[in-house]
């Protein structure tokens, strides 16, 4: 590859398997891995932790900018931190899965994110999974997946992940993030010009992986 290195963005919606795919991608092909998603989850942790309304759009404005939020790029072990704190746990409790749609909407967080998100990706080598970074964090990435699944499969590998049983619940929870995630007026999640669209509903984890790390020798990727 000339100049930049490799940039892997994949996109998609909630529960479609876009972790375990990124975190495998990446360490096959030795490149880091960097989870947006988790930051929007830190930032909304924080500001429920610091008694913001989240459903004020005004207030919520107003506080992005103060906590640190960093984010280790090991795919074998990514890290969250918030203030130096790690949250890795505390951002997949309920409460944050209920308040982190709104908060992502909000404009002023994106900005602060979306620098954030740059700064690390920086110069490429890296596999990025969020909503918004074929469309809008890195259009030039050279690799551009648009990972999607059934709701009921995204429901019952959700439930199953978090040790739970309710799955009808579970998919209440992640379509309702879905309806708010492409409907909002900031970067909403779309396929980005350029994606491949994998339906990952009747593949494997391990079959979706050699997909995409297919897509990326075909970029130039050594693979
Ligand atoms: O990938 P995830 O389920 O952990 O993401 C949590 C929320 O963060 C998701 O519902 C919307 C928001 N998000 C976003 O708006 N843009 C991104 N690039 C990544 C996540």
């Amino acid at each position: 590859l000339d100049g930049d290195r490799l940039v892997i963005a994949v996109d998609g919606t909630s529960g479609s398997g876009k972790s375990s795919t990124s975190r495998g991608v990446a360490a096959r092909l030795g490149l880091r891995y960097l989870d947006t998603g988790a930051m929007f989850r830190a930032m909304t942790w924080w500001l429920l932790r610091e008694g913001v309304d989240v459903r004020d759009v005004a207030a919520v404005a107003a506080a992005a900018g103060r906590p640190r939020i960093e984010s280790g790029t090991d795919p074998v072990a990514p890290t969250i931190t918030v203030d130096g704190a790690d949250v890795s746990i505390e951002i997949r409790r309920d409460e944050v899965n209920a308040a982190v749609s709104p908060v992502s909407a909000v404009p002023e967080v994106r900005a602060r994110l979306l620098e954030l998100q740059r700064e690390v990706i920086g110069d490429g080598a890296i596999v990025v999974e969020g909503r918004d970074i074929g469309s809008v964090v890195w259009p030039q990435a050279g690799v551009k997946v648009y990972l999607s699944a059934d709701p009921d499969a995204r429901a019952q590998r959700r439930t199953a992940e978090q040790g739970g049983t309710d799955v009808a619940s579970t998919q209440q929870s992640l379509l309702e993030r879905d309806r708010i995630d492409s409907g909002r007026a900031t970067a909403p999640l779309t396929m980005a010009e350029g994606a491949v669209h994998v339906d990952s509903t009747h593949l494997t984890l391990a079959e979706v992986i050699d997909t995409i790390v297919d897509l990326a020798a075909r970029a130039g990727a050594e693979v």
